[in-house]
Formats: C-alpha cells, sequence, structure tokens
C-alpha cells in the first residue's frame, strides 16, 4: 500500500511484482491499516516557513495524529518523504513519522527515503530504495 501521490513508488513497486494499493491519506481510515499487507508505505513532504521549526504536509496531519493510537505490531512500514536539501530540516518529516512508527512497535522496512527535488529525476534512487523494501518482506 502506497499512501502518497508518487507515482514512482508505485510503479517501481509493482515492477518488484507487488500488487499496489494506492491510498490518499485524506480518505484512508485508520481500520485500512488491519488489513493484512505485506508492506505498507507512507509518504510525506516537509515544510518549513520561518528558521526555526518544521511541519509535515498538512495533508499528513490528522493521518499522523490518528496513527499515534495504532498499535503497528507485525506491521512492515517502508516511510519515505520528498523535500529540498536546501533547507535546514531536509525531509524531517519523515524522521518524526519514523519514530512514531517505531514508538507504535511498527518495523521499519530498512531506511526511510528522502527525496531531494522531482521524484522523476530521482528515479534511480528511488528504484533503488524500492529494492531494499522488497528484500525486507
Ligand atoms: C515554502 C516552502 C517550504 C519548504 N520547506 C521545506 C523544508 O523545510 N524541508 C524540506 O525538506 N523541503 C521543504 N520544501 C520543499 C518541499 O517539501 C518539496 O517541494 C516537496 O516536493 C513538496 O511536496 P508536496 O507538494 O507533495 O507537498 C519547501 C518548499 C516550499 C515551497
Amino acid at each position: 500500500m502506497c499512501f502518497a501521490k508518487r507515482s514512482v513508488i508505485r510503479d517501481s513497486l509493482k515492477k518488484n511484482g507487488f500488487k499496489v494499493t494506492k491510498r490518499n491519506v485524506l480518505n484512508t481510515e485508520i481500520n485500512e491499516l488491519d488489513k493484512d499487507y505485506d508492506l505498507m508505505v507512507f509518504g510525506c513532504s516537509t515544510w518549513s516557513f520561518g528558521e526555526d521549526e518544521f511541519e509535515m504536509q498538512s495533508g499528513f496531519k490528522p493521518f499522523y495524529n490518528e496513527i499515534g493510537q495504532y498499535q503497528f505490531i507485525n506491521k512492515k512500514i517502508g516511510v519515505f518523504g520528498c523535500g529540498d536539501s536546501s533547507y535546514k530540516y531536509f525531509c524531517s518529516a519523515v524522521d518524526q513519522i519514523e519514530e512514531l512508527i517505531s514508538s507504535k512497535n511498527g518495523s521499519l522496512a530498512g531506511s526511510s527515503l528522502k527525496v531531494d527535488g522531482d521524484p522523476f529525476r530521482n528515479s534511480t534512487d528511488i528504484n533503488k530504495w524500492v529494492s531494499t523494501l522488497v528484500k525486507s518482506v
């Protein structure tokens, strides 16, 4: 399952033989997580409007608050985010989501992916990352 609008990841998972269900977190009920997926992938961009703090993509926040009540026992999760390394908090929403999943007993599917700029220009790195996800399942 890919909670993201980034079709590069979806297409790469498909090439690796996965059947992918892509969801927008804005329309996703928390009980979707109870389904027997081999892997779930959460994606969220990072935003900051000053020097001192960052925010996760606004659409992800309600879902983030909901998963704070969830126990990810026996769930394998990959996390990625889009951002821009010229900012102080490069893809920091990814770290925030990782921390939450770990604190809720989830199993992270390897290192998270931080995409610097246009995902279509980073497709080689994305494909490599998907390979590590696939091996973790
Ligand atoms: C005003 C503004 C603030 C941003 N702040 C950050 C930031 O703090 N960290 C980061 O990694 N990227 C930052 N970015 C880059 C965005 O996260 C990046 O463009 C991302 O691809 C946006 O994805 P989205 O349109 O799916 O939300 C910022 C971009 C803008 C325009």
